[in-house]
């Protein structure tokens, strides 16, 4: 028996020239074109598929079955090629998360505290230390905090003491109340009174401001950490008891304190308290002037505060202080001029 082939068939004797094509498709656009020619809807399988419809019984039962396995080889070597172009770039993108362990690593770049940062957290730990709280209060304050519950009323020419930065905002609930950026951190006393009930021993860092020309020794914003002792029977004695501890603490056992008189309206009697000048130990010089750098300002609570905030000035006794963190921070550091700290040179800054 002969049998005709209908020249379709001929595909089934064609498979190693389509193969070939099939190699030859190295990218997705030939390759879908491949697919689309021999295994499409209307690609050359299917077209030969219908042909088997035309042929006689006994052709069909001959090469059905060839037609059939011609079509799995080639879906098996489309299926084959397919995964063979998504390989390399499988093979580029785990190339590309490959973490050579040999390289040598990138230095990893610290940061650090700002040395006032520090200084601050040092003072409120010698104080800590000495079994006083923490607290903080706004950087933009009522005028009533800042100069009146103080006793500096206003028009009093100690608020000349405080050149103050005054925001352009006054409480429409309360005539007058004016607001300002606090012009030391001697409002949360106030603050602090008003709310608590003595025994009072807390320090209050935090940022001040003043309108001010800058020297070496002045800043128009700087720090401050503010102190304050209130309980029955608090004397003089305590007060010098208290910052002496904090300047050894601070600065060592051999740096020498001096206290002297002075003025501010919300203690009596006040003082300031100074260290003798690193640079000159003492001698004087453009740094210091006189060989003392003062770092604070202390005193006595006077009884017009305690009475301001409904505390009986009779009953109770306190002292209070205001230290300068910038100072602490240039004696224990030596350095010669507070505008360093804030003029953001990495070369200074890393030096902590
Ligand atoms: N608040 C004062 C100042 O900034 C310092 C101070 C605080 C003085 C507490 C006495 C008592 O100058």
């Amino acid at each position: 028996m002969t049998m005709q082939l209908p020249p379709d068939i001929s595909l089934v004797s064609e498979l190693h020239a389509i193969e070939a094509e099939l190699a030859a498709a190295t990218n997705a656009t030939a390759l879908e074109a491949w697919r689309v020619k021999y295994l499409g809807r209307r690609g050359r399988l299917s077209q030969l598929t219908q042909q088997l419809g035309s042929l006689s019984l006994e052709q069909r039962r001959a090469f059905g079955p060839l037609v059939n396995d011609a079509k799995r080889t080639l879906e098996d070597l489309f299926a084959a090629a397919q995964r063979a172009l998504q390989e390399p770039k499988a093979a580029r993108e785990s190339a590309a998360h490959h973490l050579d362990v040999t390289l040598p690593g990138k230095p990893v770049t610290l940061g650090r505290l700002h040395p006032i940062t520090q200084t601050v957290r040092e003072i409120c730990a010698a104080f800590q230390g000495m079994g006083f709280d923490v607290a903080e209060g706004p950087e933009v304050e009522w005028e009533r905090y800042n100069f009146d519950l103080l006793n500096i009323p206003r028009d009093h020419p100690a608020r000349d003491m405080w050149d103050t930065l005054w925001i352009n905002w006054t409480d429409p609930n309360e005539e007058g109340r004016r607001m300002l950026l606090r012009t030391h951190t001697s409002p949360m006393q106030g603050r602090i009174m008003e709310q608590a009930k003595p025994p009072i021993r807390v320090v209050v860092p935090g940022k001040v401001f003043r309108h001010e020309a800058t020297d070496a020794r002045h800043e128009w914003h700087f720090f401050q950490v503010e102190g304050l002792a209130v309980d029955r029977g608090i004397t003089f004695a305590d007060l010098k008891g208290t910052l002496y501890e904090f300047a050894r603490r601070i600065f060592g056992a051999d740096r020498r304190v001096r206290f002297r008189c002075d003025y501010f309206p919300f203690v009596e009697p006040g003082v300031e308290m100074a260290i003798d000048c690193f640079l000159c130990k003492g001698e004087g010089c453009s740094l210091c002037g006189d060989g003392w750098i003062e770092i604070m300002g202390a005193g006595m609570v006077h009884p017009n505060v305690f009475s301001a905030v409904g505390y009986d000035p009779e009953e109770y006794t306190g002292f209070a202080f205001g230290i300068g963190a910038e100072r602490v921070a240039m004696l224990k550091h030596g350095i010669d001029d507070i505008r360093r700290f804030y003029a953001n040179d990495l070369r200074f800054l890393r030096q902590f």
